[in-house]
């Protein structure tokens, strides 16, 4: 099979050197028993690189056992992967496969492999060397013949630092490792993956998409896309429900994108007017249907998720780092709907008690008017920056601070080193 066989089979969209580089491996290692980690942001395509794997080995007679080993509860996650005996513990009142022996001359797929607690950390290894594992209750060995594929969206190698991964198996995952790159950083598939989505959606709900103005395509491939595929194609589905049959501008689209508007305002929420819902089936929810309901509920969680980190990360970056005259000067360009409440209200406080009681070490407060001058241009006429911006600038203010000292950097931005040499490859700074 071909790339573009093989891409069109499995609904793979993309033309990038990025997405031909994904394809080309998944060839080399479908056809071969090899463990492979796939890496990436949440919504790259990590599920559809692992179902495609699986289906073009010769294990595809055979199941694909798909494990979210995130979503398991810590106390039967043992029980769930490698089965138990009858009797084993309170309620095992029948033995149990596990799914490594369910997945017996298949494939195995540990999603969220960075989520596994660590002493099943150990079992996963032995299951990989030797394909030999142990019922829960039982001292008899089994073995299983099963392909891995493990997935994570986490950096295993700062949670083997943290101590929170073994680094024999992580070193044993590492050695074929596909990485998924961010839709940001394949912007020439954008258009291709929304017209798919466009077609897909617009047939399910009998609608007509119009198409869109030059300014709004603009926007739609510079968008940052934090949510990736899974985003785009959300937003696909926006649009063709909510905006049926309308042309879309750069201002409606806009609406669906949470990402680039200040944070904090309700902006960047789908407007919905009653209009839109008129000939609808009503769910007796005021109105609404349960999808519009959903649909306006992710809006909020994700936008919620984004102002809580990035309200945490400017406290902490702003207390470790800038002086209490530094801090005073602060107010007036910070945003002003924060929640008194809220960690970064510390922000305007600006007694050392605060500090310690964020435990956030403050070193000794010198002042930078270089910096100073800093701080007021990037926030210069804007409420507040986008995660990306901000993460930019602090990791500059931190080399700035200490003088291009990368290991002095990382320790007060929080980071391990790797993270900041991985940070400063992703943003082009030298
Ligand atoms: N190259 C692609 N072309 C078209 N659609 C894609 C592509 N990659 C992924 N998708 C679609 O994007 C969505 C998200 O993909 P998928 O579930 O594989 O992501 P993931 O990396 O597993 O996400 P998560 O980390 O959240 O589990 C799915 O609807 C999938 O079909
Ligand atoms: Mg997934």
């Amino acid at each position: 099979m071909d790339r573009e066989a093989l891409q069109e089979r499995y609904g793979i969209i993309g033309e990038s050197a990025a997405i031909k580089q994904v394809v080309d491996k998944i060839m080399q290692v479908s056809g071969t028993d090899i463990t492979v980690l796939l890496q990436g942001e949440s919504g790259v395509g990590k599920d559809v690189t692992a179902r495609a794997i699986h289906s073009l080995s010769k294990r595809t007679r055979n199941d694909l056992v798909i494990v979210n080993c995130g979503a398991i509860p810590e106390g039967i996650i043992e029980s769930e992967l490698f089965g138990h005996e009858k009797g084993s513990f309170t309620g095992a009142h029948e033995a149990r496969k596990g799914y490594f022996e369910k997945a017996d001359g298949g494939t195995i797929f540990l999603d969220e492999i960075g989520d596994t607690p660590k002493n099943i950390q150990v079992k996963l290894l032995r299951v990989l060397e030797s394909g030999e594992f142990f019922r829960v209750g039982s001292s008899k060995m089994y073995t299983a013949d099963v392909r891995v594929i493990a997935a994570t969206n986490k950096d295993l190698w700062e949670l083997v630092q943290q101590g929170k991964f073994r680094e024999d198996l992580y070193y044993r995952l590492d050695t074929v490792k596909i990485k998924l790159p961010p839709l940001r950083d394949r912007q020439d598939d954008i258009i291709p993956i929304f017209r798919k989505f466009v077609t897909e959606f617009s047939s399910k709900y009998d609608s007509v998409f119009q198409g869109f103005s030059d300014e709004a395509k603009e926007l739609l491939v510079s968008y940052r896309w934090p949510g990736n595929i899974r985003e785009l194609r959300n937003v696909a589905e926006q649009l063709v429900v909510l905006e049926k049959s309308q042309f879309i501008d750069k201002d409606t689209l806009q609406k669906y994108l949470k990402g680039r508007q200040h944070l904090g305002s309700a902006d960047n929420l789908p407007v919905l007017s009653r209009n839109d819902y008129e000939e609808e089936e009503s769910s007796g929810f005021d109105g609404h249907s349960g999808a519009d309901m959903g649909i306006i509920y992710r809006a909020l969680l994700e936008m919620q998720g984004d102002i809580s980190d990035l309200k945490k990360m400017l406290a902490k970056f702003v207390y470790s780092t800038f002086s209490d005259k530094e801090l005073k000067a602060l107010p007036s360009t910070m945003p002003r709907d924060i929640d008194p409440n809220d960690i970064s209200s510390h922000i305007y406080r600006d007694s050392q008690s605060s500090k310690e009681s964020l435990g956030i070490s403050t070193p000794a407060d010198h002042h930078h008017e270089k910096d100073d001058d800093d701080v007021e241009s990037f926030f210069a006429g804007k409420e507040i920056p986008s995660i990306e911006e901000a993460e930019k600038f602090l990791i500059e203010q931190a080399l700035k601070r200490y003088e291009g000292n990368r290991r002095k950097a990382s320790e007060a931005l929080g980071v391990s080193e790797r993270t900041l040499y991985r940070k400063l490859d992703q943003y082009d700074l030298q």
